[in-house]
């Protein structure tokens, strides 16, 4: 009898689910999305692991600025055509590519090591595709899905803004670390 009554009430709560899912997934509720994609939404993840090591740095502590955006471990690689500016403080020529790997910092009894990972940001140059953004692509990537995070509409504020701050050493912070 119980049993029978559980099964009932099971029965129902799937048809009350199923018409509330049909309602949700009506596609005339939701309007047709663009197809145009802006260029940094173009961007893909390069297989960067074989590339340079620029330099390393662990931000542990709430006091950092960057500490709620970018807390954790990262390492900063730049490619063979970026290398040379890299060492000389920049300008980059075209085609050069920056990669910044965030890990999480786990303090494994005194000492910080990478974590999971938490996000891979680009910054390609093309003086031509991304000329109003310092001549550079700025792209963030899920470290799941690999799929971009950034849209176009978003990447001054997102990126650019702050990476403006080193306009002179050619939107780039990081110092090669010999
Ligand atoms: C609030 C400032 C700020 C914002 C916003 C910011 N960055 Fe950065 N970024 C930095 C700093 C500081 C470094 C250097 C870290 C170091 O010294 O190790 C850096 C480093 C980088 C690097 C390595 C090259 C370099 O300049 O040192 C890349 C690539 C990068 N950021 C991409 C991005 C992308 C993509 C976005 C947007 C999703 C972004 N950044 C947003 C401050 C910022």
């Amino acid at each position: 009898m119980n049993q029978k009554v559980k099964l009932t009430l099971v029965a129902l709560v799937c048809v009350w689910a199923g018409l509330t899912i049909c309602t949700e997934a009506n596609p005339t509720a939701q309007p047709p999305q663009s197809q145009t994609k802006g260029e940094v939404e173009r961007l893909t993840l390069p297989d960067y692991r074989q590339w340079t090591h620029v330099k390393s740095m662990v931000i542990f502590d709430e006091t950092h600025p960057l500490y709620k955006s970018f807390g954790g471990m990262h390492h900063i690689y730049v490619n063979a055509k970026g290398l040379k500016a890299s060492q000389a403080g920049g300008p980059y020529p075209d085609g050069s590519t920056l990669v910044f790997v965030l890990y999480e910092a786990v303090n494994e009894d005194g000492a910080y090591v990478a974590g999971k990972k938490k996000v891979e940001a680009i910054m390609v140059k093309d003086r031509h595709r991304f000329a109003e953004t310092g001549g550079w692509g700025f792209q963030a990537f899920d470290p799941q899905t690999h799929q971009p995070l950034i849209k176009q509409a978003d990447v001054t504020s997102a990126c650019y803004n702050c990476h403006a701050s080193v306009k002179d050493r050619d939107y780039v912070f990081s110092r090669f670390v010999n």
